[in-house]
């Protein structure tokens, strides 16, 4: 039967980007009834130095996130990473499997060591997407909502399924599948609508935290790129207008519309008559999340205890899965 895994690394706070392309529809898959396991991946963040108290403080701030969007930690399960060894130890088998060839050819890997000396990026970092197959394939998951730009991360986590069961003649893990869905797949920059808004990005200016207030959100729409052209009149229209199509889309997701149906109703629309109802669009929605957030953060033993239960329920799925890949491997088993 579907078994849903995702996760979110707790290396920053949470982006419009982060809730549209992953925790809306996180919990859309939980309101589907399906099985859903949910990480704040915080071995995946320390692959770029973190800061101990601040990982922290993310890792919990990532855990409100999720519940204030919708996630119900008792239908869903929801942990940290770092406390279900499985992890861990099936990334090691992984690091195995997988090739460095493989490895050279992730396009986040090189875009995150493009000019700079890859030598002195961490090994972890390199090796990020073998503890990725490991989060999903400790489960047998087999559906994995994610953003656009991780896409090429759950091929690779194929590839390690695939040559595991073939290497050791199984078949063990199954092949997973990407749900990339929606308007919102891939949500840009507000600075520069041919970059991802991302929570690395140095400036604040270019994304909208989760954290953020009602003013700052409406600042940061006002002030947002754009060009001098009004909303076209079709779709078409937007092909060579990175910015406009951004906030378009934007605006399609939060709304529940299709962008058919947000060109047609702003076709020849100023961007000052079309951000104020994105800026009503986004403070409706985000508002309420930001105000359980900060109730939720009041109350941090709660949050640690949330997690170490969702852990516990994690482990007991993980576990067996894991003990059959060292009886696979040819791993002595006797305590
Ligand atoms: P991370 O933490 O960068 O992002 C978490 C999720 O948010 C999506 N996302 C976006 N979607 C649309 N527009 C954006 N601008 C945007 N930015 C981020 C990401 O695609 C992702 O779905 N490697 C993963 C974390 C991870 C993981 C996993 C995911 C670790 N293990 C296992 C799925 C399954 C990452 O760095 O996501």
């Amino acid at each position: 039967q579907p078994r849903i895994f995702s996760g979110i690394q707790p290396s920053g706070g949470l982006t419009l980007g982060n809730y549209l392309g992953a925790l809306k529809r996180f919990v859309e898959k939980q309101e589907e009834g399906i099985e859903t396991i949910y990480c704040l991946v915080d071995m995946h963040a320390i692959t770029v130095w973190q800061d101990p108290a601040k990982l922290r403080q993310q890792t919990r701030e990532g855990a409100a996130a999720f519940i204030a969007a919708g996630i119900d930690p008792k239908r869903s399960i929801l942990f940290n990473q770092s406390q279900v060894s499985a992890h861990a130890e099936l990334a090691w088998i992984f690091n195995c499997v997988a090739r460095m060839g493989w490895m050279s050819r992730m396009t986040q890997w090189k875009d995150k060591t493009a000019g700079k000396n890859a030598e002195a990026a961490s090994l972890g970092l390199f090796a990020y997407p073998a503890l990725m197959a490991a989060d999903i394939l400790a489960y047998h998951a087999t559906m994995v909502p994610v953003g656009e730009d991780q896409k090429q991360h759950l091929e690779l986590t194929r590839d390690i399924a695939i040559k595991f069961n073939n290497d050791y003649g199984v078949d063990f893990f199954p092949v997973v599948e990407p749900l990339i869905e929606g308007a919102a797949t891939r949500v840009m920059s507000l600075r520069d609508g041919t970059r991802k808004m991302s929570k690395s990005d140095p400036s604040d200016q270019s994304r909208i935290n989760l954290t953020d207030d009602a003013e700052t959100i409406a600042a940061k729409i006002r002030k947002a790129k754009t060009d001098p052209d009004p909303l076209p009149a079709t779709v078409e229209g937007l092909k060579d207008r990175p910015e406009a199509r951004n906030l378009v889309n934007i605006y399609s997701a939060l709304s529940g519309q299709s962008v058919e149906a947000v060109i047609s109703e702003f076709a020849g629309a100023q961007f000052g008559t079309f951000k104020p109802r994105l800026v009503d669009l986004a403070v409706a929605a985000l508002s309420p999340i930001t105000n359980e957030m900060n109730r939720l953060m009041a109350d941090p033993a709660e949050i640690d205890r949330i997690l170490g239960d969702g852990a516990d329920r994690a482990d007991a799925i993980a576990r067996p899965i894991l003990e059959q890949v060292y009886d696979i491997t040819g791993m002595i088993r006797s305590r």
